[in-house]
């Protein structure tokens, strides 16, 4: 019977150990870390140049011909029904596909998606850096009705990032803008 009980206790315990864990997010050390990019006005930037601001970030391409559109406009769509909140907020586009995605075609595919969108490119080995901190799966493919062109598959996650640089939340593709302003609200709020 005590030794029962001390095995309920246990379990008990393992499962306050569980929940707790979970509140504090597993992902938190998963995404993240420092990237050097050159801006689409030329500029070159850091991470560390994005202290204290919230990173709103995604990763995709100005060719890619369904996924990124989609969610570049919901990021878009969330800042706006964000207000005021959003000023906290830095919004990211970075390339997987620097070797077409030059700074000058960047900058005008982002801002059609929100003015203060901020595009990113650089050398591929600088681009393999960002991508492989925020586990990025980034893969060419040849199209077979369109050979001439290829596609970069690549995975669709809207990454928040706190401003001590650090991972807060993500958003998965198909997330409607409302649903987005809700999800980031509250770490703007206590942010
Ligand atoms: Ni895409």
């Amino acid at each position: 019977m005590i030794a029962r009980r001390a095995f309920l206790a246990l379990a008990a315990a393992s499962i306050a150990t569980t929940a707790l864990a979970q509140t504090r997010d597993p992902l938190a050390d998963r995404f993240g870390g420092p990237f050097s990019l050159t801006a689409h006005d030329g500029r070159r930037v850091t991470d560390q140049d994005f202290r204290g601001r919230f990173m709103l970030i995604y990763f995709g391409y100005t060719r890619c011909p369904d996924v990124c559109p989609v969610d570049l406009f919901t990021m878009g769509e969330a800042l706006k029904l964000l207000g005021k909140l959003a000023e906290k907020v830095q919004p990211l586009f970075i390339t997987v596909d620097p070797e077409r995605d030059t700074p000058d075609i960047i900058g005008d595919y982002a801002q059609s998606f929100h003015p203060r969108l901020l595009a990113l490119t650089g050398s591929n080995a600088e681009v393999e850096a960002a991508v492989r901190a925020y586990k990025v799966h980034r893969v060419k493919y040849t199209p077979a009705n369109d050979p001439a062109n290829y596609g970069v598959d690549h995975s669709s996650l809207t990454y928040l990032m706190g401003p001590d640089g650090k991972f807060r939340t993500l958003a998965p593709h198909n997330t409607t803008p409302e649903r987005m302003a809700e999800i980031l609200r509250p770490y703007l709020e206590r942010g």
